[in-house]
């Protein structure tokens, strides 16, 4: 109403420079404020907001209230001014409509992509979709065993992984053991009227712009930015979505397969013919900026999504690795993210210090791998969990595990699993435990503990 005291609707805010050339906003607005009185006693998080805030008086708060709505209606003038407000917020847009339609948590995050791909992000259109999920949930059994978590089957996609041996030393020449896991990235690229390069992944709230060479500062805008410089395609304007299934950050391979589904969805939109040696080629060079030193497993998993006895090399070795039966394992994940890159700078500052120790390991590690895959020929699983065991130990003495991971080794050996390790990088991140038997039992020992599990069959 105060805005259209003069008879029109207009602005609050002024804009300008002031003397030193900074930017100068004021906004006028008349606020009833109170800190103190019974409906604000009885509502705990209004004291605790003014302790954070450190307010003594209603006055301070008023000043607050106008600071904050200056800064909002400054990004909504950049948004006007750029990209537009529904553009820029879409995904951010998206997620309140589905929380304003009561979107269940096991749910959001789809709810959140059907809305953004409807282009209605309307409240009744949130509702309708909230129905139709929920139907489909009642319909199927809740699988007690992972089942493949994409979305979209026709999307180009890319491999989420385990590794089973040899995770660290394979940086160093040896060999080791991967699977994947059903659990991918999905992407789709299609022709935009806006200018550059316009990334969105709603379940990670992302949406934003690549600018080329710019000091990005998170390593997935670093690597989609070699991809198209390699690509040749940083001048074309173009819409990037991406779907991930694969928890981030978790040692399961995410960055290499979020890497290999931008690919392929470039090289299918944009006829570049890529095979997948191409591909998985690129997506080395990408992950060698997301983690410093890769040895090319993970980018290999996530282009093939095969199985393998791996070592890096020119090309790499992939030996198929086909066992008798699927072998149960369970993931256990931390609540901490795996730190691969700090964790391989971290053996690579040790093995600098003490090669010989360290090279040591790394050989040890390496015959554990190849014990492995003849107990995988064997289907002698109690052998295969005993190496798993001793596997973790080296990677233990490397210094890669962590406290949570230890935690969640103990859990299931303790609930009866043949063998027990960390995965992938760790700092943090995913563990997998072999549990041919017990697997319902060791995950709801961790889900007991606070952890998240899961059940997957491999090979
Ligand atoms: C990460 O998934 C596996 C590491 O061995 C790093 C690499 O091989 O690139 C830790």
């Amino acid at each position: 109403a105060y805005a259209a005291r003069g008879g029109r609707y207009t602005s609050l805010t002024r804009w300008g420079k002031n003397a030193q050339g900074d930017l100068m906003g004021t906004l006028e607005i008349p606020i009833r404020v109170g800190t103190v009185g019974g409906p604000l006693q009885s509502n705990p998080s209004a004291p605790v907001s003014l302790r954070i805030l450190k307010i003594k008086s209603a006055r301070e708060l008023a000043e607050v209230l106008g600071a904050v709505g200056l800064a909002q209606n400054l990004s909504a003038l950049r948004a006007l001014a750029t990209e537009g407000i529904q553009l820029g917020h879409m995904s951010l847009h998206a997620r309140s409509v589905a929380m304003a339609a009561g979107a269940k948590p096991d749910i959001f995050e789809s709810v959140v992509e059907k809305l953004i791909d409807s282009s209605e992000i309307k409240v009744w259109k949130a509702r309708e979709i909230i129905n139709q999920i929920s139907d489909q949930k009642h319909k199927e059994e809740v699988p007690e065993v992972l089942i493949q978590r994409t979305g979209k089957e026709e999307l180009p996609t890319g491999y989420g992984k385990v590794i089973l041996f040899g995770e660290h030393a394979v940086v160093y020449g040896m060999h080791a053991l991967a699977a994947p896991v059903p659990l991918a990235m999905q992407a789709k690229v299609s022709d935009a009227e806006r200018e550059g390069v316009h990334l969105l992944i709603p379940r990670w709230g992302v949406e934003e712009r690549i600018k080329r060479g710019q000091d990005h500062k998170y390593s997935i805008f670093k690597s989609l930015d070699l991809i198209l410089d390699e690509l040749g395609l940083h001048e074309k304007n173009m819409k990037i979505e991406v779907y991930p299934y694969v928890p981030r950050a978790m040692g399961l391979g995410g960055s290499a397969a979020l890497a290999v589904a931008i690919i392929r969805a470039l090289s299918e939109h944009y006829e570049l013919n890529f095979g997948n040696e191409q591909i998985s080629r690129l997506a080395h060079a990408s992950e060698t900026i997301v983690h410093g030193k890769a040895s090319g497993i993970d980018n290999t998993l996530a282009t093939y999504g095969q199985f393998l006895l791996f070592r890096k090399g020119e090309p790499p070795l992939m030996e198929d690795i086909k066992p008798q039966k699927p072998i149960r394992i369970v993931i256990g994940l931390s609540w901490t993210q795996s730190l691969t890159a700090k964790m391989v700078n971290k053996v690579q500052s040790g093995w600098e210090k003490n090669r010989q120790l360290y090279d040591h390991v790394f050989e040890e590690i390496d015959k554990l791998t190849l014990q492995a895959r003849k107990a995988i020929e064997d289907y002698d699983l109690q052998r295969l969990g005993a190496l798993m065991n001793i596997n973790h130990g080296y990677l233990n003495a490397l210094q890669v595990s962590s406290r949570e991971l230890e935690e969640l080794v103990e859990i299931a050996r303790s609930n009866g699993a043949l063998g027990a390790k960390m995965t992938g990088g760790g700092g943090g991140g995913a563990m997998i435990a072999l549990c041919p038997d017990n697997a319902e039992q060791v995950v709801k020992a961790m889900k007991d503990a606070g952890f998240k599990a899961m059940i997957t069959d491999i090979g």
